[in-house]
């Protein structure tokens, strides 16, 4: 027998519980169940007017109130739990229906899950589902992997469901197994480098004009009148202008400054080493909270080195701001353009067949990166789907031409007066080394064939090679 809920949602903590919400306000029948009945009572007691909901306390009700093929969301903590309630799952479950993890899956873990599903006929879908609670009630960024054919019948509730941008959902089909994971996980780890880059354009701007949090805060909501305007540096502006009840001090004076995270940045890194793409504005911002974190080094350090820095004289104020802004959109545009890089390094690894350009266009709305400059993106890869390097987009090469002895100035700037810009500089240093035309890595290749043996690739001609380097220094074909 076939129930009557259109979606079922599993884990009623603070994802499931707004994301059911969100179901039932666009007008679907929600059937709902937590491992624990109290959130499900609670939910139904204190949100049962958002719309038409169906309790069940046991997963085997759960299961027997959706209507076939059904559409059940996971929405429990990562890792282990969503193992154990898709193992609940399997044997309530019949050929063709759908299982979503919205969970922040690691995605080789939504690879395996598939693949194991796969032979019981039952669907996956991995999705990302990006916007923190906020985003889960009124709307995330989502971006489902799995099937084509499953995203068939679950694709339009979920492009219902999702943020909007110009009556465009910010909710697409990614690609297969592990590509909606995959690319939230990028995603994260863009947000890490995002965050990273403009608390050193905070840090550079303290430091440099000797101005308050709030003045400082002032400069950020008029950033985001242009090409900058985002959700993170509008949150930015907010919380540099907040003033702890407290003390009276700025908030962001009281707050220890030591950032944490959960893991999606350390991922990101972590695969990008696996791939081999330089995401080293992400990488810089993951160690950046490493840095901050290291307690004995940090204070090792600051007891022990010298700066031998200049005391920072800005001479003239406005140039200054606009200089970091330039820096800060410039390396922006490098840290975005890295982390497109590693999604088409893995949709060659994984054979998955990802669009960029929407892509891009799904993180318009509703999540953490959600930005105007996203409308760039999408443009360049419209004009060129297989773009190698999104700088060389001709928008991009131009806006960050122009920014250019800008951003210079201000890493120049920081180096001579000791301000740490790790994720500034990074992107300057790629920039550099992307644009060069011959780079020093012939010489790591030579000292690589001197003590290993490992060979090396002439300039003029074909062939790999290797030079007797203890011996009498002759060249033979490897
Ligand atoms: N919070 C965010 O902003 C955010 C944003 C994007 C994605 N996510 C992801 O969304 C998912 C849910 O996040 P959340 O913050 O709402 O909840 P959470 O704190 O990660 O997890 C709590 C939920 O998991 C259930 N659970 C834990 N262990 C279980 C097990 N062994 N079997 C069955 N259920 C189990 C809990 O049930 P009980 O009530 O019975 O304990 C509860 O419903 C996570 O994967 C998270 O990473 C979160």
């Amino acid at each position: 027998m076939s129930g009557t809920a259109q979606i079922g949602v599993t884990g009623l903590a603070v994802m499931g519980r707004n994301l059911a919400r969100n179901f039932a306000r666009h007008g679907y029948t929600v059937a709902i169940h937590n491992r624990s009945y109290a959130k499900t009572e609670s939910l139904v007691a204190e949100h049962g007017d958002d719309g038409d909901f169906v309790p069940s306390e046991s997963m085997a009700d759960f299961v027997a109130s959706l209507e076939r093929p059904r559409k059940v969301v996971i929405m429990v903590k990562a890792g282990g739990p969503t193992d154990a309630v898709i193992d609940e799952l399997i044997p309530l479950l019949e050929e063709g229906d759908i299982v979503v993890d919205a969970g922040n899956a690691h995605f080789p873990d939504t690879i395996r899950r598939e693949k194991a599903l796969k032979e019981h006929g039952l669907h996956f879908v991995g999705t990302g589902v990006s916007g923190g609670e906020e985003g889960a009630l009124n709307g995330p960024s989502i971006m489902p992997g799995g099937t084509r054919e499953s995203y068939a019948s679950l694709g339009p509730i979920l492009e219902d469901i999702s943020a909007k941008v110009d009556g465009t959902p910010c909710c697409t089909y990614v690609g297969s197994d592990g590509a909606g994971h995959f690319v939230k996980m990028v995603h994260n780890g863009i947000e890490y480098a995002d965050m990273q880059l403009i608390a050193e354009a905070y840090d550079l701007l303290r430091q440099g004009l000797g101005v308050s949090a709030a003045e400082i805060g002032q400069i950020f909501a008029q950033w985001n009148t242009g090409d900058l305007e985002s959700f993170l540096i509008e949150i930015t502006a907010d919380v540099l202008q907040h003033v702890d009840a407290a003390t009276g001090k700025a908030f962001v004076d009281i707050v220890l400054d030591q950032a944490e995270q959960k893991g999606t940045g350390r991922w990101t890194v972590q695969n990008g080493l696996d791939l081999g793409v330089p995401i080293t504005g992400i990488a810089e911002a993951t160690f950046a909270r490493a840095l901050s974190g290291s307690v004995p080094q940090r204070a090792a350090g600051l007891a022990a080195l010298p700066a031998h820095a200049a005391e920072w004289e800005v001479k003239d104020r406005d140039a200054f701001i606009e200089d970091v802004r330039q820096a800060l959109y410039a390396s922006k545009v490098v840290a975005y353009s890295q982390g497109f890089d590693q999604i088409a390094a893995a949709a060659t690894e994984f054979g998955w067949d990802i669009d960029r350009g929407a892509m891009a266009r799904i993180w318009r709305g509703g999540c953490i990166i959600r930005a105007r400059f996203l409308n760039r993106i999408t443009e360049a890869y419209e004009r060129q789907a297989d773009l190698p390097l999104l700088l060389a987009d001709p928008y991009f090469t131009d806006a960050v031409a122009s920014g250019l002895p800008a951003w210079r100035r201000v890493v120049a700037g920081a180096a001579q007066n000791g301000v740490p810009t790790p994720a500034f500089s990074s992107s300057l240093a790629y920039y550099d080394g992307v644009r060069a035309e011959r780079l020093p890595a012939a010489l790591v290749q030579a000292q690589r064939d001197f003590f290993g043996a490992h060979t090396y690739k002439r300039v003029d001609r074909e062939g790999t090679f290797h030079t007797e380097w203890s011996g009498d220094r002759t060249e033979a074909e490897a």
